[in-house]
C-alpha cells in the first residue's frame, strides 16, 4: 500500500458561494480504528458569475440545456484544477505527495425519494485528474443510495471521526446553504440530518433586495423584526415535522417557496397588506429566525449534551449566532475553531477524509444517518496515470 498521507478535499455546497479546497494529512493510528487528521492548508475560491448562473439554470430548470450540462462540468474541473495547483504551489507541496483528491462536485439534483432515487453532482473528474496529475475520487453519494440510503448527509461520519472521542458527546451544527446537525453520543449510533434552510434563503432574499451576495455579519437582518405569523406559516412546512433520517435542499427551500409563504401570509393577514409594504429586512429577520428556531427545536431533543459546535459560513453571521444562543440558553455554543478545527474548511476536509476511506476501502457511510441498509465503500476512482504514445 502506498504510504502517501496527504489528501485533498474539494467542496462546493448549496450556497454556490465558492469552492473550498483543503489539503489534509490523514494517517491511521496503530492498533485503533481511528485516524489522525490534520489540516495542512485551505483556501476558498469564489465561483465566477457565469458558472454560478449556469448552475442555477441546471439546478432549477426542468428542461436543462445539455450543452450547458456538459460544458459546466468541464469548466468546474478547470477551476478546481487551477485552485488546487495554485494552493499546492503556494504551499510548496508537490503533487507526488498527494494520494488522491476527493471531489464532491456541484449538486444540481438531489432526489433520494421516489421510484428512481438519485443524486447528481457535476464536474469532470477525468479532466481534473489529468490537469492536476493526481488521482480523483468522485460520485460519493450514489453508492449509499444504491443500498437504500439518502446519500446525504455524508459529513456526520467525518464529525464522528474528528470529535467522536469527546466523553460527554456533542452536537455539531453546520450552517451552510442548508443547516444540518450531527449528534454524537458515546456508545450510541451517530445521528445526523438536515434541520432546514440556513444561508440559501437568507442569500437569495438579500441579493434580491440589497444586490449583495449575502448579509455580511447579519447586519441587515438585525435591522428588521420577526413577523410571528409568517414564521408560523414557514414552520408549518411538513419537512420540519418529518422524523429523521431526512435531507433537503434548494429543490424545496427556494425563492418560489418563500414567495408562496409571503402570499399565504398576505391572504390570511387581516390587514391584507400590500406585498410592497412588508419591509424586506423584516422578511430577512424572519428567515434568520426560521433557521434558528428549526435548528434549535431539533437540538433541544438531544439532552445528553449541552456542547454545541457550529461550523459553515453561517458562523460569521453574528445575528444568527446570537439568536441561536438566545434559543438555546443552556448550551455552550462554540465555533469548531475553538477546538482547532477550521470551521470554513471542515466540509472540504470531510471530502479529503472520504477519499482516504475510498482509497483504503473503508465503508464510510453511516446507515443510522442516511437510512442505508448496509455500510458501503463510496466513490469512483479516476486514475491520473498516463503513458506517452510514441
Ligand atoms: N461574514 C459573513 N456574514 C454573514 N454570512 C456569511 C459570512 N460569511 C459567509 N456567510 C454565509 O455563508 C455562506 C457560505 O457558507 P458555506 O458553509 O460555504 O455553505 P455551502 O456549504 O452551502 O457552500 C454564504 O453564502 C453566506 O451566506
Ligand atoms: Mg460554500
Amino acid at each position: 500500500m502506498n504510504n502517501k498521507t496527504y489528501f485533498i478535499g474539494l467542496m462546493s455546497g448549496t450556497s454556490l458561494d465558492g469552492i473550498d479546497v483543503a489539503i489534509v494529512d490523514i494517517q491511521s493510528v496503530q492498533n485503533s480504528k481511528h485516524h489522525s487528521i490534520a489540516l495542512i492548508a485551505s483556501q476558498s475560491v469564489v465561483l465566477p458569475d457565469n458558472i454560478k448562473s449556469q448552475l442555477i439554470h441546471l439546478s432549477f430548470e426542468q428542461n436543462v440545456n445539455m450543452q450547458t450540462l456538459g460544458e459546466t462540468g468541464v469548466q468546474l474541473a478547470q477551476l478546481f484544477a487551477q485552485s488546487i495547483n495554485a494552493l499546492l504551489a503556494a504551499q510548496g507541496i508537490d503533487k507526488s505527495q498527494i494520494m488522491a483528491i476527493g471531489s464532491h462536485g456541484l449538486t444540481i439534483r438531489h432526489q433520494p425519494y421516489g421510484a428512481f432515487p438519485f443524486s447528481l453532482q457535476i464536474t469532470d473528474p477525468s479532466l481534473l485528474a489529468q490537469l492536476t496529475g493526481i488521482d480523483v475520487v468522485s460520485d460519493f453519494r450514489n453508492m449509499d443510495i444504491a443500498v437504500g440510503g439518502q446519500g446525504a448527509p455524508l459529513v456526520p461520519a467525518f464529525h464522528q471521526a474528528l470529535l467522536g472521542e469527546t466523553s460527554q458527546g456533542c452536537i455539531v451544527l453546520n450552517l451552510g446553504g442548508i443547516a444540518n446537525i450531527t449528534v454524537l453520543n458515546p456508545g450510541a449510533d451517530v445521528i445526523g440530518y438536515d434541520t432546514g434552510p440556513a444561508n440559501t434563503l437568507l442569500d437569495v432574499w438579500c441579493e434580491k433586495h440589497t444586490h449583495k451576495a449575502y448579509d455580511k455579519n447579519g447586519i441587515w437582518a438585525s435591522t428588521g423584526r420577526v413577523i410571528p405569523e409568517l414564521l408560523t406559516l414557514m414552520l408549518a412546512e411538513p419537512y420540519f415535522a418529518e422524523v429523521y433520517p431526512k435531507s433537503t435542499g434548494k429543490e424545496l427551500f427556494n425563492l418560489d417557496w418563500l414567495f408562496n409563504k409571503i402570499d399565504e401570509y398576505q391572504t390570511i393577514s387581516s390587514t391584507k397588506l400590500n406585498k410592497k409594504l412588508i419591509p424586506p429586512e423584516d422578511i430577512q429577520r424572519t428567515l434568520l429566525e426560521l433557521t434558528v428556531v428549526s435548528a434549535a427545536l431539533q437540538i433541544k431533543q438531544f439532552t445528553h449534551t449541552h456542547t454545541l459546535f457550529v461550523c459553515g459560513g453561517g458562523v460569521h453571521n453574528q445575528c444568527l449566532v446570537e439568536q441561536l444562543q438566545q434559543q438555546l440558553p443552556a448550551h455552550q455554543i462554540k465555533a469548531t475553531d475553538e477546538v482547532g478545527i477550521n470551521s470554513d474548511a471542515l466540509e472540504a476536509m470531510a471530502f479529503a477524509w472520504l477519499a482516504y476511506c475510498r482509497v483504503h476501502l473503508i465503508s464510510a457511510n453511516s446507515p443510522s444517518v442516511t437510512g442505508a441498509k448496509s455500510k458501503v465503500v463510496m466513490g469512483s476512482w479516476y486514475s491520473a496515470k498516463s503513458e506517452k504514445v510514441s
